[in-house]
């Protein structure tokens, strides 16, 4: 049994235009100790699927399928349990930290309630266990500045200020949801290593997150790749770099830079994402996939393991050998 088990994963918005599916049944695994990756275009459902397992959907979405922690049922539970279950066992990280700082209170207070409400332990033995967790994130002089407000510290401090609040209460799993955009090259590098190193001294789970095929490939075992709310490949990292075997994926792959290559420009892939109110009927690719024939805009692939992972199976493909 993995540590989290998502399967059959749909989010459904409710607007006055008609009905959205933001993520249109996703199923994946995370295994203790683990790095997953998620990837795909802006639009393509990553922030909504981890929204959902979180119980944070916006008040017009609602979520079907199954989300099991350790095996118990999690998915659209009671809120108080949920809290339980948001603050001990899985933390969340956002893009941008002030989303979630106070800028009116001191880091000291804003850390050591969540501490006092949780465990209830004393705020002095609170404010000392969150000097602790700065110096883990490698706040230099984390005594003292644990009594500045966020916006004395710079942009990559703040974000590190935000993993070392998403770890005060040890959670089993961290989900990134693009915890370095906003950060300059240099300083994204930082965070990224500090995670890995987070991960393994606090043995958690990460669900990461990203636009960058870079930082998928430096930290994650296993990546899932989305594309217009559904799942388009999913497997390790290193056989779908290795071996891409969806169109998408080649084509997000041929968009990264490579030093062993000349090229002239980068590869994009033309064309714009689907209308989530208005999915083709086949493979939501289809309209922007070089592969595609008449068959992949009537029928939907199936999702098929092949080579040891998932990958949706294109309606013009006469069989999965031909895949690899
Ligand atoms: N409250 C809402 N009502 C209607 N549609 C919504 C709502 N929230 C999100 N959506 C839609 O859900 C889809 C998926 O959004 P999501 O935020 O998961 O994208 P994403 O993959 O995280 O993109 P990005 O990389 O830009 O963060 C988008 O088409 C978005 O417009
Ligand atoms: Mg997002």
């Amino acid at each position: 049994m993995a540590l989290l088990e998502v399967r059959d994963l749909s989010v459904h918005f409710d607007t006055t235009d008609g009905t959205v599916t933001a993520v249109d049944k996703i199923s994946f695994d995370l295994e203790a100790g683990e790095t997953l990756g998620v990837v795909g275009e802006s639009g393509s459902g990553k922030s909504q699927t981890v929204f959902a397992i979180m119980g944070l959907l916006a008040q017009n979405g609602n979520a079907t399928g199954s989300v099991k922690l350790a095996g118990d049922e999690i998915l659209n539970i009671p809120t108080s349990k949920l809290n339980k279950i948001r603050a001990e066992k899985i933390a969340m990280i956002f893009q941008d930290p002030m989303t979630c700082l106070n800028p009116f209170l001191r880091v000291s207070d804003q850390m050591a309630e969540v501490l006092t409400h949780h465990k209830g332990i004393s705020k002095s033995e609170a404010v000392r266990q969150s000097v602790e967790l700065l110096d883990a994130v490698r706040i230099p002089e984390a005594k003292k500045r644990i009594t500045m407000y966020p916006h004395e510290f710079s942009g990559g401090m703040r974000q590190r200020v935000m993993i070392a609040m998403s770890l005060l209460c040890k959670p089993d799993i961290l989900i990134a949801d693009e915890p370095t955009t906003a950060l300059d090259v240099t300083v994204q590098a930082q965070i990224m290593q500090l995670l890995d190193d987070l991960k393994k001294d606090f043995g958690m789970s990460i669900i990461l997150i990203t636009h960058d095929l870079g930082v998928i490939a430096g930290s994650c075992r296993e990546t899932l790749v989305m594309y217009g709310g559904q799942q388009m490949e999913y497997g390790t990292t290193r056989g779908l770099f290795e071996m891409p075997t969806h169109p998408y994926t080649m084509g997000l792959l041929k968009a990264v830079p490579r030093l062993d290559i000349e090229t002239e420009r980068l590869a994009t892939i033309p064309g714009s994402p689907p209308n989530m109110m208005n999915m083709p009927k086949g493979c939501p690719f289809s309209p922007r996939c070089e592969f595609a024939d008449e068959r992949c805009s009537t029928t939907r692939p199936t999702l098929d393991g092949v080579v040891g992972r998932k990958v949706r199976r294109r309606a013009c493909l006469k069989s999965l050998e031909e895949l690899v």
